[in-house]
């Protein structure tokens, strides 16, 4: 979880990425001088566009283009904008018929591009696709619209990156190969919001993601006393699958002020911790030392679980990209380093054999590599219940389609029916708890009702028995 819902906003950039969807022919453009332009302008004076011009003039809030498209079906199709970022990097927002949006990144160009725009689900006849102001200052030629084919089967890797991985690792990754791309486990954060869910809509999901944070060092040093572990141990001797993140707070160098109190000490902003100048310094350094001491405290935890037949999907360092927490402040060489740090201390030094390494950045950069990565996982907050395509493919590219992917964290439980239209085939997907299960504006009861009673989405009742 973070508290920046704006900064989340820039991993929902879609980025210059195509579609892994094998798009069929009959592409169709849409020239955006032909369109409804409103607090926008046609001008000609950047040599290359098609048709008689091109918009720009995109300076307040509301400025946008009004595309009108019809299509014969109730179709999803690959978005492809012309655009030219001449002023430097830029966001865009994409709304479709006045609901659903998605924010579409541009990088700097003085020449025309094409760009991925994600997909968008079309009714059956009018449909109405507006570019929105968002950052503004670009300038924009075209729309092209090509449905979407079916995507390709994935191929997805056999074993788990550690070879001495545990029976109950490597049955519970059997299990989640075989379900992968048919149906998704429904998942929360927090035991007791998984509970909460049981009795609004009758069934309780099939993971539930807790996290190690109290377990953190510096927090038992204020007196933080970790229950997480019961927690997960407890809902996996009723069958269901456990997921566990760390919010670690830093070993040392909080700041322990007013505004931001020790118990703030994962947060980029609470603490001095420097992960790129520890990591440099080597064995011999004292913070080396106590970073190497609260991930021993953690193997403490993680090995209480194996010790009682807990595998888990084990998702630490995570939203690394985001930079807003420590693990990430000093950007990708630092965060990938400490992952495989991280990895090598608790598989080769602690023989910690029930671990499923979960990867949470999207960004190619940041990605520590496939000999230690299992899944691949991506942390969402956009409302509306979507169903988060372009992270979604943004994933399929990652991981050349061998990891499985999952919506680690969300805001909003994504509708089983434009899973299936979308085409995007999540893992498993685990709402946050405070503020966003037990929030109207983000998860109506209604909606929960809908989704935890889908044939498409596994409950805890499900799930019994796959150990097999
Ligand atoms: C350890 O980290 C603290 C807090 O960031 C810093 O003040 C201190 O100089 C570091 N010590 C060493 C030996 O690097």
């Amino acid at each position: 979880m973070v508290l920046l819902l704006s900064s989340i906003a820039a991993l929902w950039a879609a980025g210059a990425i195509a579609s892994p969807l094998q798009a069929r022919a009959d592409p169709k453009t849409y020239e955006a001088e032909d369109a409804v332009l409103s607090g926008t302008v046609v001008e000609k004076t950047v040599a290359g566009f098609t048709g008689t011009g091109y918009v720009g003039g995109f300076d307040t809030g509301t400025d946008r283009i009004t595309f009108t498209i019809s299509s014969d079906a109730a179709q999803l199709y690959d978005l492809s904008i012309r655009v030219a970022a001449v002023y430097g990097e830029k966001r865009t927002t994409v709304i479709l018929n006045g609901g659903s949006s998605s924010e579409v990144y541009f990088a700097a160009s003085q020449t025309w591009n094409s760009v991925s725009g994600g997909q968008l689900l079309l009714n059956k006849g009018s449909n109405k696709v507006e570019i929105v102001n968002n950052w503004g200052w670009y300038l924009i030629d075209s729309i092209t619209l090509t449905p979407s084919g079916s995507r390709p089967a994935a191929n997805i890797n056999t074993a788990l990156v550690n070879p001495a991985a545990d029976a109950d690792a490597k049955a519970l990754y059997a299990y989640l190969r075989s379900i992968y791309g048919k149906k998704i486990l429904s998942g929360q954060q927090e035991l007791s919001y998984a509970n909460w869910i049981g009795q609004q809509t009758g069934k309780i999901p099939a993971v539930v993601s807790v996290d190690l944070i109290e377990y953190s060092p510096s927090r038992v040093a204020y007196g933080s006393v970790g229950k997480s572990v019961e927690e997960a141990i407890e809902h996996h001797k009723r069958g269901g699958i456990i997921s566990f993140l760390w919010h670690w707070n830093a070993p040392t160098g909080l700041y322990d002020t007013e505004e931001n109190r020790w118990w703030s000490g994962f947060y980029t902003r609470a603490t001095d911790f420097d992960i790129a100048a520890t990591l440099s310094a080597g064995p011999s350094n004292a913070n080396y030392t106590l970073m190497l001491r609260d991930i021993d405290a953690i193997a403490v935890q993680l090995k209480r679980l194996q010790a009682a037949g807990v595998p888990i999907l084990w998702r630490p360092l995570h939203e690394a990209e985001g930079g807003w927490f420590w693990w990430g402040a000093k950007g990708a060489e630092p965060a990938k380093k400490l992952w495989n740090l991280l990895y090598d201390r608790l598989t080769n030094h602690h023989k910690l054999n029930n671990l499923i390494w979960v990867w949470n950045s999207i960004a190619p950069e940041w990605y520590p590599g496939d000999s230690t990565v299992d899944i691949l996982s991506a942390d969402i907050y956009q409302q509306g219940n979507g169903p988060m395509s372009v992270q979604y493919n943004q994933l399929v590219e990652l991981g050349r389609d061998k990891k499985m992917i999952a919506a680690a964290e969300v805001g909003a439980a994504p509708l089983p029916g434009l899973l299936q239209a979308y085409q995007t085939n999540w893992l498993w997907f685990a709402v946050w708890g405070d503020t966003f299960i037990n929030n109207q504006e983000w998860n109506s009861i209604e909606t929960l009702k809908n989704i935890y009673t889908s044939d498409y989405v596994l409950t805890l009742d499900e799930i019994q028995g796959w150990r097999g």
